[in-house]
């Protein structure tokens, strides 16, 4: 059995109440770190684990937090990002409904080392069940003293407060998410200046996911150098895994960094195989944004070698023979997918979800859902497919946000790794029409 850091007490009966999950160790990492430690050992601590942010990106955790400015007088402020819209990605609301009280002792601690004194949860409002779960942990913690005025007598005090969103993929984005819990239309920033000079109310904030924050209990508990032991090289710790699509037992799993991508698909402590006996195709590894990767870049390698779930193995080949670990929301599809009608969802979801603030994202992915369209409805040319790869290379790179390369990314691997799909549909529209799952006479809306 892999190492469970976030998931150990998964299966206790009530751990999702403060008794059970204080009988567990709960809020032992804010004892040691408000009473015997200084914030700046804190974030060194920090750093040394190589925690790497989990809502995606995978910037180093610890650097992040070095770069958060102290001017005198002006407060900071810690954000969690619960925001969870990627297609695919369901581990954070797992992990909150199910053990609240370690995002919240994560955040207290971190609060603690970033000198924090008002912390925030943005959470999605389709989440509003979980966020009911996150008000009642959050007042089991106050009722116990973790949070308030001079917490455990040191003079510290920390109000956490829990704001629901209204339901929008872009409101992930860090700075659309400030802009959204001002009160504001959730349109992305500029950067620079980033959060940690300018974030919430111009004053200097760290946003990080969930899963990171939850990680900071174990840190601080057991030490740096015990986290960075955990995972592989610059992958440590463990990852917590949304596995769902054509496999066996999808669900939510925890694993060390660096089990092979072969084992996490076929061994039956985590997916169980593809349904049914039947062949991969493809995975999508981190959330609909990232580019899909084909069976024969997963299984049978080279030289023997093996695909890693791990930042780096995932990444190696670049975009033309890589993808990446993205946020976990691994999308398994089997040989039976449509990797044309799978884009067309996708390529939906991101016109549907683009703020329209730049024209290459609101103009592209509008025109990329209509030509998939009109390639699904048996209308496309191989024009269009050409014209769909110079569409997403023009929107890739040129936008304020990466919401424009989430919603690039797929389509250019996709042409790139099964542009003879995309060539049948439009070759032979009757026979591949046949076979299709998905119905287009649904209304495409102001497309
Ligand atoms: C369109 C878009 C949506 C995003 N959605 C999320 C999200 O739901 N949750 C999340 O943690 N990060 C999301 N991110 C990444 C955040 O901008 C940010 O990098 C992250 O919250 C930082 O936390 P971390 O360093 O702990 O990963 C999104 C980014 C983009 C461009």
């Amino acid at each position: 059995m892999g190492k469970k850091l976030l998931l150990e007490h998964d299966h206790v009966p009530g751990i999702q109440g403060y008794e059970v999950y204080r009988k567990h160790g709960g809020y032992a990492s804010v004892e040691k770190a408000i009473k015997t430690m200084s914030p700046e050992a804190l974030v060194e601590e920090v750093k040394k684990s190589g925690l790497r942010g989990r809502g995606g990106a995978g910037f180093p955790t610890g650097m992040k937090w070095s770069f958060l400015a102290k001017p005198e007088g002006v407060p900071r402020y810690l954000v969690c990002n619960a925001d969870e819209s990627e297609p695919g990605t369901f581990k954070d609301r797992y992990l909150m409904s199910r053990i609240p009280h370690i995002l919240v002792e994560g955040m207290i601690t971190s609060s603690f080392a970033l000198g924090v004194n008002t912390a925030f949860i943005y959470i999605r409002g389709e989440y509003y069940y979980v966020a009911n779960i996150l008000e009642k942990a959050i007042s089991e913690a106050y009722a116990n003293g973790w949070l308030g005025k001079n917490i455990l007598g040191t003079g510290y005090n920390l109000d956490l407060h829990v704001q629901i969103g209204a339901g929008a993929y872009i409101c992930g984005e860090e700075t659309a998410l400030l802009e959204s819990l001002e009160g504001k239309r959730g349109n992305p920033r500029i950067k620079p200046p980033f959060p940690a000079i300018a974030g919430l109310y111009g004053c200097p904030t760290v946003v990080n996911n969930v899963e990171t924050l939850a990680a900071v209990p174990f840190i601080v508990n057991y030490g740096g150098d015990a986290y960075a032991q955990i995972g592989i090289g610059k992958s440590a710790g463990t990852k917590l895994i949304s596995a769902s699509g054509h496999i066996n037992k999808p669900g939510i799993y925890e694993i060390e960094m660096g089990i092979t991508v072969e084992d996490f698909i076929y061994s039956e402590e985590y997916c169980g195989g593809i349904l049914n006996g039947k062949k991969l195709k493809a995975v999508v590894a981190g959330g609909s944004s990232v580019p899909v990767l084909p069976a024969d870049k997963i299984l049978n390698l080279a030289n023997g070698e093996k695909r890693l779930m791990s930042y780096e193995s995932l990444s190696d080949g670049g975009f033309a023979g890589g993808t990446m670990l993205g946020s976990g929301g691994f999308i398994v599809m089997d040989e039976t997918t449509s990797i044309v009608e799978n884009l067309f969802t996708f390529a939906r979801f991101y016109h549907h979800e683009s703020c329209g603030q730049c024209s290459p994202c609101r103009e592209g992915t509008a025109w990329m859902e209509k030509i998939l369209h009109k390639i699904m409805d048996g209308h496309g040319t191989l024009a269009d497919i050409d014209l769909l790869w110079e569409i997403q290379s023009k929107i890739e790179g040129n936008t304020i946000c990466p919401l424009g390369d989430a919603a690039a990314w797929p389509v250019a691997s996709a042409i790139r790794h099964f542009r003879s799909e995309f060539e049948e549909y439009v070759s032979n529209p009757n026979g591949v029409k046949k076979n299709r799952h998905y119905d287009t006479t649904h209304n495409l809306g102001n497309a």
